[in-house]
């Protein structure tokens, strides 16, 4: 099960054994201290130290009480292409559950949950934060009792699930990220943000610099040859881009999303001569290349299921749920994820493939297993995670090298397990530069900036029909791992250009962006006008400033953003502000006029914008402390 790491003698296990001597099951409670982290890991092993058979019903992994406070519950709901929305709700008397059965961690609710006291703020008041490591069904219930006691429990979904241990077997909970603290919510998540990169990511990706990519996917969906996939990295690499990522209808009879899935050769009518020559002629111009894979799903039209009908989730004598097109593989077998393993590790062995997007397009249903006896079907939905784990186990093991993206139908499956093995997820299908922006800011209060997969599309956009400026869906997109999905073909000469810019300019920034500590400075939702996010170099000395609006206010007062975390008596002086998608104000953006401020006015004062006239306006401040504190 993936857990959290200890760096190297930062982390202590206390080990609090309870013993059931009516049944004879003992429960190993397992807490991992972080404490230079203010993080502490909850998990339990149960072990059936008695001589019959026990039936586990439900296996959660953490209680927490808080016998006395004034508690607001936030969690993060949504849908596909509207993944991580934000719900902030004053706990209410009873029980209130936030859960999945489907199998996945899901679109619907993210196995995250803050409790917070109900004046905290971004900067203010008590935050409890409880994460669950768990790409599968979670359940987290929190009750208020009849004296206002609030109790959270958190695991695995006991909905269809049921384990039978042997004596002597034991079974291991998933594992909860736990945190506290006193100084409000933007607190609670860098304190994430850095236990997720530092000790959670295990790819050498979590540090070593990941290239910028172009995927085709929205370029050309299924339609695409040889030939179209070269003219995309050709012009891309010309813009700087370093990685092609080859994405669906590659392989099989792949043609549209009916047939094909499972057939993991490829399809030499839209790629003749297979994949070495296309791989090759990618490399030779000085690019990477990635390729898209659904290794957990199978179509009925597909050679894969014609031979083993049996490798798949249905329920005996009854037809099988189909959804988009397609069924799920049976991962609680291990034959099942043996053959997985030796058909992705041939494909790595075979090529050059150096990123894998790993999607996973469809929620699980006719959760049944062949192999497995009657009285054992509540095991497949846990029995199909730990294969999950132990396919991406072997694999990352094998090919530490190559980059997994993960993603389910978007971010479908954006939990902390599934960072273990992938350093980046794919935030969300919808590529709408102002619905990422509350997609983007949900996905930010539990999980870092270098986990968002955010690429710059087309316009109008594929998923809203909304047109926003290139820049500003450059300045969105840099506030994940960012890259491109889009034609280059059709971009006009001064877009390539802009590109060519934006490049330029998350090449520089990247270490900021990556590592730096994340603030949010404002939502839209909240106060109808803006977005802004800030990150800060942790040694305090760059910031870069973003902020798009989402319509344009007349007769507006100034925008004086207040920033944070800089140091109060230190000298910052702007390098260079960018103002997108307004042409009023061309003559500010590229600004390399240097402004001083000290922190403090930065912060206590704010940073005034110009009126940011126009729909989308998009805006980049980048500031540099020149001087450490200022002599009185
Ligand atoms: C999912 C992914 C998309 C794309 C398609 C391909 O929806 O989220 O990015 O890869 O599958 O079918």
């Amino acid at each position: 099960m993936p857990s959290a790491f200890d760096r190297g003698g930062e982390c202590e296990t206390l080990k609090v054994t309870l013993t059931d001597a009516a049944s004879g099951l003992e429960a190993e409670l397992l807490y991992g201290v972080f404490a230079g982290q203010d993080v502490i890991t909850r998990a339990a092993r149960l072990i059936n130290r008695g001589t019959d058979t026990l039936e586990l019903k439900k296996a959660a992994s953490m209680c927490l009480d808080l016998p006395s406070g004034n508690w607001d519950m936030i969690h993060f709901h949504g849908r596909h292409v509207m993944e991580r929305q934000l719900e902030r709700a004053h706990l209410i008397t009873g029980v209130q559950s936030v859960l999945s059965r489907r199998g996945s961690s899901s679109h619907q609710q993210n196995p995250f949950v803050i409790l917070c006291e109900s004046n905290a703020t971004e900067d203010f008041g008590g935050c409890y934060g409880m994460m669950l490591a768990y790409s599968g069904s979670h359940r987290t219930d929190v009750e208020v009792d009849q004296q206002g006691s609030v109790r959270a429990v958190m695991g695995m979904n006991d909905d269809l699930f049921s384990w039978k241990l042997e004596p002597g077997e034991s079974f291991d909970t998933p594992e909860v990220l736990l945190t506290f603290t006193d100084n409000g919510l933007t607190h609670l998540s860098q304190t994430y943000h850095r236990f997720l990169r530092g000790n959670m990511i295990r790819s050498k990706f979590g540090t070593v610099r990941r290239p910028i990519l172009i995927n085709n996917w929205e370029a050309t969906y299924f339609r695409f040859n040889t030939e179209k996939i070269l003219s995309i990295a050709r012009q891309a690499r010309e813009l700087g881009v370093e990685m092609l990522v080859l994405d669906d209808g590659w392989f099989g009879k792949r043609n549209d999303d009916n047939a094909g899935l499972g057939d993991w050769y490829v399809n030499e009518s839209k790629l003749p001569g297979g994949l070495a020559p296309l791989i090759g002629a990618i490399n030779e111009m000085g690019m990477k290349f990635g390729i898209w894979v659904e290794p957990e799903m199978v179509n009925e039209d597909s050679d894969l299921y014609r031979s083993h009908p049996d490798w798949v989730l249905t329920v005996p004598g009854r037809k099988p749920a189909v959804s988009r097109n397609q069924l799920v593989l049976d991962l609680s077998r291990k034959d099942v994820v043996d053959w997985l393993y030796e058909t992705l590790a041939g494909l790595l062995r075979s090529y050059h493939i150096e990123y894998i997007k790993w999607d996973m397009n469809r929620n699980l249903a006719d959760v049944y297993s062949r192999l497995l006896p009657s009285d054992r079907q509540g095991e497949v939905l846990h029995r199909y995670v730990l294969g999950l784990y132990d396919l991406l186990e072997r694999l990352t093991s094998e090919f530490p090298d190559v980059l997994i993206e993960g993603c389910s139908g978007g971010g479908g499956r954006f939990d902390a397990a599934m960072l273990a093995y992938c350093p980046q997820i794919w935030c969300s299908d919808d590529s709408d530069a102002i619905e990422r922006l509350t997609i983007q800011y949900g996905t930010s209060f539990g999980y870092p900036v270098s986990a968002v997969g955010a690429h710059v599309s087309a316009v109008p956009n594929h998923q809203t029909g909304r047109s926003t400026p290139l820049g500003v869906r450059g300045v969105v997109a840099m506030a994940g791992t960012f890259g491109y999905e889009l034609d280059p073909g059709k971009l006009s000469e001064e877009e390539k250009e802009q590109i060519r810019v934006q490049i330029t300019r998350f090449d520089e920034y990247y270490d900021l962006i990556q590592n730096g500590d994340y603030y949010r400075l404002g939502h839209w939702q909240d106060n109808g006008y803006y977005t802004a996010w800030q990150m800060v170099s942790s040694d305090q000395d760059e910031v870069l400033v973003s902020v798009v609006t989402v319509r344009p206010r007349p007769n507006l007062g100034p925008l004086c953003l207040k920033l944070k975390g800089l140091e109060s008596d230190g000298i910052y002086e702007t390098v260079r502000t960018e103002v997108f998608g307004s042409p009023v104000l061309r003559g500010i953006s590229g600004n390399t006029e240097k402004r001083r401020f000290t922190g403090a006015a930065l912060m206590y004062g704010g940073f005034v914008l110009p009126f940011l006239f126009c729909d989308y306006v998009g805006v980049q401040i980048c500031l540099r402390r020149t001087e450490r504190s200022v002599p009185v």
